[in-house]
């Protein structure tokens, strides 16, 4: 029970820490088990398990912080659980019902609370919920049966810059998802579809790969694992396609965009208005919100200069003081994204 005594909690990685327990529910005979507590890190599965071999898996993200005032706050709860359930849907997997998701994330929160790091540390602890199709089928069909679990693990910020702007390449030879595939879904499958466009940005010095759209190459995407917008003027603006996977940061964001006065468009956004634009970001549970300070077109030799002294924008610097004041506890929860614990 010593593990966490030692965490350099300003300095720890976005990376697997292991913690005490993890939560578990099964889908089996046409129901779903109440949760189960558990201490290992492992998962026994059967090896023609449809997780294994026709991708059946889907997860989430979300975070938990502990305020100044000593609470934990774990923000939006139900928007993700909404989430998984479309994810499920969309590649014919067993919807885990809100209230049992809402419930085991509170509970391995709460087992796990001497791992939320401490107000200030710009720490928070990573709730990472997954399902898997469980049945052994050879036949490419959905499993019958499912397991639903969630870990948690402290984690710093994602990109190694952290809030301090990156610069991102747009590599056309490149899709993440298909135009009427799953990409709208957090299916581990288009991850895995990312892995070598992610390495070639990074073994050439960008922090990740503008993804434009997979049709007519035409369109901002996605950036990496994580949501794209761009301010101009006084508008945030943000990428509307049917391959994006609808970011629940930056939907919050749009409505912290509309608290101070700015207009929102999601539109489908070409490549070329990055010439035109004063601010750009990705914005993600992991990401949290990432400034961009240049784009290169690799492929076509274009480079976006977005930030011109390598400094994070006006505005994008207010958003992302204001999404991390809601998630802490210091601004008031006015649209009530966050569950307090008791
Ligand atoms: N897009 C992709 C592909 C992602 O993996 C993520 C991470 O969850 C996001 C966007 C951001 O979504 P959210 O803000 O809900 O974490
Ligand atoms: C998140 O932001 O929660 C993500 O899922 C990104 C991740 C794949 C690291």
């Amino acid at each position: 029970m010593e593990k966490n005594e030692n965490i350099d909690w300003a300095n720890i990685s976005f990376g697997y820490m292991p913690t005490d327990y993890n939560v578990r529910a099964a889908f089996k005979d046409g129901k779903w088990s109440d949760m189960e507590v558990t201490d290992s890190d492992h998962v026994n599965i059967h090896m023609a398990a449809t997780c294994l071999h026709y991708g059946q898996e889907i997860f989430e993200g979300l975070k938990a912080f502990r305020g100044k005032d000593g609470k934990i706050r774990i923000f939006r709860l139900e928007e993700n659980a909404k989430r998984i359930q479309r994810s499920a849907e969309g590649i014919m997997m067993e919807p885990v019902p809100l209230d049992l998701f809402k419930k085991m994330v509170i509970e391995v929160v709460k087992k796990n609370e001497r791992f939320i790091p401490p107000y200030g540390s710009g720490a928070s602890l990573y709730i990472r919920p997954l399902e898997i199709g469980t049945s052994a089928q050879v036949g490419v069909k959905p499993s019958k049966e499912y397991t639903f679990l969630i870990f948690v693990t402290p984690v710093g910020a994602y990109f190694k810059n952290g809030f301090k702007p990156s610069k991102i390449a747009i590599l056309r030879g490149y899709d993440r998802a298909a135009p009427n595939g799953t990409g709208k879904w957090k299916v581990g499958g288009n991850y895995a579809a990312s892995l070598s466009a992610g390495k070639k940005a990074q073994d050439n010095g960008y922090a990740a790969v503008l993804y434009l759209d997979p049709k007519e190459k035409k369109y901002i995407d996605e950036c990496g694992p994580a949501n794209f917008f761009a301010i101009k003027g006084n508008t945030y603006i943000t990428p509307k396609s049917d391959s994006i996977l609808p970011s629940i940061t930056n939907m919050s964001l749009q409505q912290i965009a509309k608290d101070m006065g700015l207009a929102v468009e999601a539109r489908p956004m070409p490549v070329e208005e990055l010439d035109v634009v004063d601010e750009a970001a990705e914005c993600g549970t992991a990401a949290v919100t990432a400034p961009i300070s240049e784009i290169h077109d690799i492929d076509t030799g274009k480079k976006y200069i977005i930030s011109k002294d390598g400094e994070p924008g006006a505005v994008t610097t207010q958003l992302y003081n204001h999404l991390r004041a809601i998630q802490l506890g210091d601004e008031e929860d006015t649209h009530n994204w966050v569950t307090i614990l008791d």
